[in-house]
């Protein structure tokens, strides 16, 4: 399976702070935003990832993250001219998706639960249709909207709809079989221009083949759409942090973790940081995690 992170986009919500400097690369407290949805497809155990961003923005994310190999992956980068919608993002990364399944995860999406691993795993081991993950929140109007049975199975779905018939967003991390390049290619633009990846998971859904998994109480799926948004993020993270003394999307721990790359390799990555609590943290697991 591949994945992409789409890192693109104006981000006008958070205006100025992102006039000139790309959303996706914010602190959400001690790491740049980024680090949170490339965290969840290293832990899917995806290891050959594209990221999508404007022209402009590109080359911060490669200075940022390389070629990946020093964290044992395979970093790609590719540029979308204009924010033209989420699903343009299969089309921008076709070549890199070539015949495989593709796992989406947009930018600024920022996930956190026990078990999350495993369950991703699950998930992208044998991918038939797509696979979306959908979590309460408390203001559904403002995302992608599901509407399950009562058995569980998801019946309808509604892009930030006005009067929403259920509370269940549907997440910023998405798993594909092959066939999302062609439905993506099919794709109309909507009323604002996009390419909306709500329409191409009722393309799933109306084919019978879209499956939703719910991230219930105990995970913590986090915007960062909002100022106020962005600073609770954050704040999320420095009590977990603080409380439990591990850290959440450190990219070195898990490629650690994940056998990307071997203790030594993870203690190298964390002294060149050790000027910093976040470099030290890498250096203390891997003499003694
Ligand atoms: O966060 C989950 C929600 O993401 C879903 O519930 C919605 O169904 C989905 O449409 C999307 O809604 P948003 O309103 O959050 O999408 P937004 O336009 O803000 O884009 C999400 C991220 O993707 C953002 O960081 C910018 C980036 N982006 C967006 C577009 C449209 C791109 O990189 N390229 C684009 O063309």
């Amino acid at each position: 399976m591949k994945g992409i992170v789409l890192a693109g986009g104006y981000g006008t919500r958070v205006h100025p702070i992102t006039l000139g400097v790309s959303k996706q690369l914010l602190p959400v407290y001690d790491k740049p935003m980024i680090y949170y949805p490339l965290s969840v497809l290293m832990l899917a155990g995806i290891t050959e990832i594209q990221i999508v961003s404007s022209p402009d923005d590109l080359a911060a994310f490669r200075r940022l993250l390389g070629d990946g190999s020093s964290l044992g992956i395979q970093l790609s980068y590719a540029e979308q001219d204009k924010p033209r919608g989420l699903a343009d993002a299969f089309l921008v990364s076709a070549d890199h998706i070539g015949d495989d399944s593709v796992a989406l995860a947009l930018g600024d999406n920022v996930f956190h639960g026990a078990g999350f691993a495993a369950l991703l795993q699950e998930a992208a081991r044998s991918i038939e249709g797509c696979v979306l993950f959908g979590h309460p929140v408390r203001d559904p109007e403002r995302y992608g909207v599901g509407e399950l049975d009562e058995r569980g199975n998801l019946v309808a779905i509604e892009e930030k709809p006005t009067s929403p018939r259920t509370n269940l967003a549907i997440t910023g991390l998405y798993f594909y079989d092959n066939d999302v390049v062609d439905i993506a290619g099919r794709l109309r633009p909507s009323e604002r221009g996009e390419l909306e990846i709500t329409d191409v998971n009722r393309a799933y859904l109306e084919r019978g083949d879209a499956k939703l998994i719910s991230l219930g109480r105990g995970f913590a799926w986090l915007d960062t759409g909002t100022h106020d948004a962005l600073m609770e993020a954050g704040q999320y993270v420095q009590v977990l942090q603080r409380r439990q003394g591990v850290r959440i999307a450190c990219l070195e721990e898990i490629a650690w973790r994940m056998g990307y790359i071997d203790r030594e390799a993870c203690y190298r990555l964390g002294s060149r940081l050790s000027k910093s609590p976040y470099g030290r943290y890498i250096m203390a697991i891997a003499e003694t995690g």
